[in-house]
């Protein structure tokens, strides 16, 4: 039931683009007519444990009500999977007519089926002015421990070697194996799990917490790695690869598998786990929730991040891989900090040189140093065989240089130039080209196809992209010679201007809530090096036979966890801050970036681009507890029957909540509207912020006018007399005209004092 696209086997080219592409289908759903109903993984959900006295009693509770559905107490028992501790939930296998009976019981709000998962540096800590001898309260950095979920981890990395670190902090509940092929954890790594509730057999990977696909390897450097001198791709990126807080502890949750993805009850699992042992910040780099509204309480990732946030945990996902379109961000919950991925100042690029002395510039990684010559060089077209080509048979159009569509005479020992095709992801031209024979592939972008022309794939043999008008000179000097030749040569770094939002990276507004202005932030992202296992292929071909201890990946995946360890960066200055009050801090700090170059503004990058230094000196927060989300979800329609048990104390809804009344104290302030009926057209935005800074601290607003709007900020001055004082202002915008077409637009409150700065973006968005 599986397309071919998720096998790691295939010969997928593009390490980043298959972590960006796969689409894991739904496992265990029900096919067919309801008469034959099969029985598949559920979810079930009922909000927070804090009222059981034991694990054991709630465990009770669980076999007696599904007993009640299923028919027996045995029958429940077979049927059950797992049941979670650090709130009410269980998984079990039951049918879709068991499921509706119990959804409809009293306490349950939500049942879902169990899905799976996608998964969605060096340098880029100095681009974002973080350098190697900042600032550190290493009495605090040593004691953070950083929670990681993901595909494993390779426990003998240097980047997690533990020496000079001292034995895990005392309140550490963790736990470590052993595990087969897992040399184990140390004072570095002091924890390692992995769940496979699903019971299935993954023939690519073993029930052990090491990592078999190199990802959770790669994120788990960004957030928290050594500095470990000479890293680099075969030379490529060569630096000191780092983590955030190289001092912090490390504990790895595997729950995504090489063939099998991320299952909802394993990542439930996960959460739980990471709650238990003890974990200050959580990263986690995956999703795939699917686009439109839906419940946050049937999202595995929402529900988990919540009871962490309960916990003073914050958790920091992903926003998703699935841009530029807008609606595509994904772990949009108001209680997650969502990252977007943007482009360093590093890009990795290889020079063409054409037989007239010519040289352009190609982008992709190139790991292969040419022997110092001109290689034939023939198009795709002029390699086919002599056959007519039926241009609607794709699959073998030599042109783009599909399997099999190469005529190994033509092409053996020439560089061969292909358009380029959305095939390449499935078939990429250059393992076609070295298949028949060929010894380099240029592949042109013609026709603009390729959606991620801002990042470096990893070829697995010589190759480069062009773009198009790269395409046009070397195809007009193929035309005015008799024999075109061309050398494609190994890629180097180059320097590029940045920031910018990377192509693929999801783009906002939410389809979550219309009051929440989603992704969050943005951080580096495209072609990070970090570390590997050297076990694995650099790419995922499996006849490639090239190894690394660092890789270059590409994803919001590489950007989330650069987040994170920003957020235990913070975390290691103020341990007693809340998961609301860190996100704030983070937020507020951010490097405004480029409208300009980013069209769709902070639907694209959030607040900017991260800025871990200022991060930890906010100035002001934007403070929030859990009663601030459960008034939200009240807002958003959820009933006092859905929240009741959702916190420890009961809450329910307010029967009306007062028009235009916030229950969050989101950072950023954002107003849909509606342009059929062009409503709201006002909205007014009542904030708190707390002063994190001196005591007597005085901050002045400046407002960046919104085109078209009219906007004031009441008051106009805040004066504190206190650290830890709150004041609360409102922030009143009134749209003078709306247009009847999808507009963004952006504007921003500032508080400026002597010493800090803490800025807001307020954004319209007309649709
Ligand atoms: C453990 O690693 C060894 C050596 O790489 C390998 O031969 C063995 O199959 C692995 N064990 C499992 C359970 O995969
Ligand atoms: C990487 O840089 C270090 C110095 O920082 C140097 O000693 C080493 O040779 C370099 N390695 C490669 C492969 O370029
Ligand atoms: C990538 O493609 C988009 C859309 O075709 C284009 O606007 C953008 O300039 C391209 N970026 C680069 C770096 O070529
Ligand atoms: C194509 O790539 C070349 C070389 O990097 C660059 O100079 C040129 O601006 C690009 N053209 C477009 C249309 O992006
Ligand atoms: C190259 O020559 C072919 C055939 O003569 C022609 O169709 C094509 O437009 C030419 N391409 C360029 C870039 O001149
Ligand atoms: C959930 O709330 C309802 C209504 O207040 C209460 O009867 C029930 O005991 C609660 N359940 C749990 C598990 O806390
Ligand atoms: C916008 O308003 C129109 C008319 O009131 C309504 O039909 C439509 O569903 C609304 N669209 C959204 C996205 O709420």
């Amino acid at each position: 039931m599986y397309s071919s696209r998720e096998n790691y086997d295939r010969p997928v080219l593009h390490v980043f683009l298959l972590v960006l592409q796969i689409v894991f289908t739904c496992f265990g759903l029900v096919k067919g007519d309801d008469s034959a109903q099969e029985k598949a993984f559920y979810v079930v959900y009922m909000g927070s444990s804090s009222s059981f006295e034991s694990k054991d009693s709630m465990v009770d509770a669980h076999v007696t009500l599904l007993s009640d559905v299923v028919g027996s107490v045995d029958t429940a028992k077979k049927s059950f999977v797992h049941s979670y501790n650090h709130f009410n939930a269980f998984a079990a296998r039951f049918t879709p007519d068991e499921a509706r009976e119990l959804k409809s019981s009293v306490n349950v709000i939500s049942v879902f089926p169990n899905q799976y998962r996608e998964l969605h540096t060096t340098a880029s800590w100095d681009f974002l002015g973080f350098p190697e001898n900042v600032p550190r309260n290493l009495k605090f950095e040593r004691d953070i421990v950083v929670g990681v979920i993901d595909t494993g981890i390779t426990p003998d990395s240097e980047s997690f070697s533990d020496e000079g670190f001292g034995p895990p902090p005392p309140f550490w509940k963790g736990t470590c194996g052993p595990f087969v092929n897992f040399s184990g954890c140390n004072n570095k790594l002091i924890g390692a799990r992995y769940f496979k509730l699903d019971g299935r057999n993954d023939p690519q990977d073993i029930l052990s917490p090491i990592d078999m696909v190199g990802h959770g390897t790669h994120t788990s450097s960004t957030v928290s790695g050594n500095s470990v001198i000479g890293a680099n791709l075969f030379g490529l990126g060569n630096g000191t690869a780092r983590g955030a807080v190289p001092s912090s502890k490390l504990a790895m949750y595997k729950v995504c598998w090489a063939s099998h993805s991320c299952s909802d009850m394993d990542l439930l699992a996960a959460f739980d786990a990471a709650i238990e042992d003890g974990v200050h910040v959580i990263s986690i780099s995956l999703g795939g929730f699917g686009r439109g509204p839906h419940s946050y309480f049937e999202n595995s990732l929402a529900i988990g991040a919540f009871h962490a946030m309960q916990k003073g945990i914050i958790t920091v996902a992903a926003g998703g891989n699935s841009g530029p379109s807008l609606f595509t961000v994904d772990n949009h919950a108001p209680w997650i900090l969502t990252v977007a991925a943007s482009g360093t100042s590093r890009q990795y690029r290889s020079k063409v040189k054409l037989g007239n002395g010519k040289i352009l510039s190609g982008l992709g990684i190139n790991t292969f140093t040419p022997q110092p010559k001109l290689y034939p060089l023939i198009t795709g077209e002029d390699a086919g065989f002599e056959t007519e080509i039926d241009y609607y048979d794709y699959p073998k159009d030599p042109r783009i240089c599909m399997e099999d569509s190469l005529d190994t005479k033509k092409v053996k020992g020439k560089v061969v130039l292909c358009e380029s095709s959305q095939f390449q992801m499935e078939y990429p031209a250059d393992i076609v080209v070295s298949k028949a024979g060929g010894v380099g592939t240029i592949v042109v972008d013609s026709e603009g196809v390729l959606t991620y022309n801002d990042t470096a794939a990893i070829y697995f043999s010589p190759a480069t992209t062009l773009n198009g008008s790269s395409g046009e000179v070397i195809y007009k000097y193929i035309n005015s010679t008799r024999s075109p030749a061309a050398i494609i040569y190994k890629t180097e770094a180059v320097s590029i201007s940045a920031p910018f939002v990377a192509s693929f990276s999801s783009r906002g507004p939410s389809t979550g809530s219309r009051r929440v202005l989603k992704p969050d932030i943005a951080a580096p992202g495209t072609d990070i090096l970090a570390a590997y296992p050297p076990s694995h292929p650099i790419t995922y071909f499996e006849g490639d036979p090239r190894r690394s201890k660092y890789n270059i990946l590409s994803g919001t995946s590489m950007a989330c966890p650069h987040v994170a360890g920003v957020a235990a960066y913070v975390k290691s200055f103020h341990p007693n801050w809340s998961p609301a009050a860190i996100k704030s801090a983070i937020l507020t700090t951010a490097t405004p970036m480029s409208a300009t170059l980013n069209s769709e503004a902070e639907f694209a990058y959030g607040t900017g681009q991260v800025n871990p230094l200022q991060a930890v000196d906010p100035g002001l927060v934007f403070d929030m507890d859990e009663r601030s989300y459960i008034k939200f979800l009240c807002q958003e329609g959820y009933s006092s029957d859905e929240i009741i048990n959702l916190s420890g104390t009961k809450m329910n809804c307010p029967e009306l909540p007062p028009k235009g009344y916030d229950a969050l104290n989101y950072p950023t302030m954002h107003l849909r509207i509606n342009a059929t009926d062009q409503k709201p057209q006002i909205a007014i935005f009542r904030r708190t912020v707390t002063n994190m800074g001196p005591k007597n601290s005085i901050y002045k607003a400046t407002i960046k006018k919104l085109k078209k709007v009219k906007m004031t900020v009441k008051p106009k001055k805040l004066v504190f007399t206190k650290r830890f004082q709150k004041i609360s202002f409102t922030v009143a915008v009134k749209l003078k005209k709306v247009t009847s077409h999808t507009e963004i637009i952006s504007g921003s409150v500032t508080w400026t004092s002597s010493r800090h700065t803490v800025r807001s973006p307020v954004v319209i968005f007309t649709e």
